[in-house]
């Protein structure tokens, strides 16, 4: 991966496959797996080798390409019938993101709109192809808009990973603070390690300590402190969802919040507009809940008696009168947040 991360995942047209960066393995190990079918590409959802709301929108379309790929049946009917089951089997896969949804359904409606089997087969790698396209363009201009929020020098904190690692390239969060850097600003990172799979210690921390970032490792429940002694300018972080009323996103963020706003510091939410939900109020929404063993085990060791039981909601949802401002790719949206506006992208900056 290069400097602001070249590619998350890609299709590979020679190999005719779906290549993308195995992120269980980081930050020990680079592997990319080449990925040829859709029950596959579920369990490494399921897995969260491939993972983050940007990401899992673009690895959704290319699940419904390979599906019109892979095939065997002879009918459209058939075929269709195909295509439908393994979308709606990776929609299953993760609940909360709604860019999963959304990529598999932009997708899906090109191939049930086509002709004919070839036709849907090259519409929907086209159409993955640009969902991959335009996920980068959107981090892009995210970073461009959030830049602008950062003072000259500063530390930001952020949560979770939201970076290339979650996206197609560059990053949302990470794409508001490579785009500081880029522009000269002097950024700090601070790095919540976010219990239980660290993905802020294992890949934000990774991606940006490549890309020569300033990145410092806390772990969760130390931001307060931070927050408390002045050492956090902003925070900074992607979402999994936008509702008209809440922003979901990893376990941990609403406390961020919380705090955030009881030091007075900005809490900045960064996402592409395929991550806002028009239809759904917070209450509405499904937040997954996952395995014990990611909450009792580290390694090979159990470190929660048998009897005890466990929770593992993966996301939270953070009221909107707690967020500064959402950043997206066409400008800068301050609360109070009007759906029907943001939408129809009028309500920007
Ligand atoms: O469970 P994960 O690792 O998929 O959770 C990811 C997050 O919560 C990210 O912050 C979010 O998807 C935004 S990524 C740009």
């Amino acid at each position: 991966m290069e400097p602001g991360g070249s590619t998350t995942l890609w299709w590979d047209s020679g190999a005719g496959c779906l290549c993308y960066i195995e992120q269980t393995l980081l930050p020990n190990e680079l592997v990319v797996v080449e990925c040829r079918d859709i029950g596959r590409l579920a369990t490494a959802i399921r897995r969260l080798e491939i993972r983050g709301a940007p990401a899992l929108g673009v690895a959704g379309a290319y699940g419904v390409a390979l599906a019109t790929l892979t095939s065997p049946s002879t009918s459209w009917e058939q075929f269709l019938d195909d295509v439908r089951k393994g979308a709606a089997m990776l929609r299953s896969t993760r609940p909360t993101a709604i860019n999963l949804a959304w990529g598999i359904n932009r997708v899906l409606a090109l191939v049930e709109t086509s002709e004919n089997r070839e036709q849907a087969r090259k519409r929907a790698l086209d159409e993955a192809d640009t969902i991959s396209r335009e996920d980068t363009a959107c981090c892009h201009a995210i970073g461009h808009y959030g830049a602008e929020l950062l003072p000259e020098s500063c530390t930001v904190l952020t949560h979770c990973n939201a970076g290339a690692l979650a996206c197609s390239s560059w990053g949302t969060a990470l794409g508001v603070i490579r785009s500081a850097v880029k522009a000269g600003k002097q950024v700090r990172v601070i790095a919540c390690e976010t219990r239980p799979l660290l993905q802020g210690a294992r890949l934000t921390a990774w991606e940006l300590a490549r890309d020569g970032i300033d990145v410092t490792v806390i772990t969760d429940s130390m931001a307060a402190q931070f927050m408390r002694k002045g050492a956090i300018d902003a925070v900074i972080v992607g979402a999994d969802r936008i509702t008209c009323d809440a922003v979901f996103n990893k376990i941990g963020t609403y406390m961020h919040a919380v705090c955030a706003k009881h030091h007075d510091i900005p809490f900045y939410v960064a996402a592409p507009l395929s991550t806002f939900d028009g239809k759904n109020r917070e209450h509405d929404v499904v937040i997954e809940e996952r395995g014990r063993e990611e909450v009792t085990t580290m390694g090979n060791r159990t470190f929660v008696p048998d009897k005890a039981a466990v929770r593992n909601p993966a996301f939270d949802a953070t009221p909107m009168e707690l967020v500064s401002a959402i950043i997206m790719e066409n400008g800068i949206l301050r609360p109070p947040v009007n759906i029907q506006s943001l939408l129809s992208c009028t309500n920007t900056k």
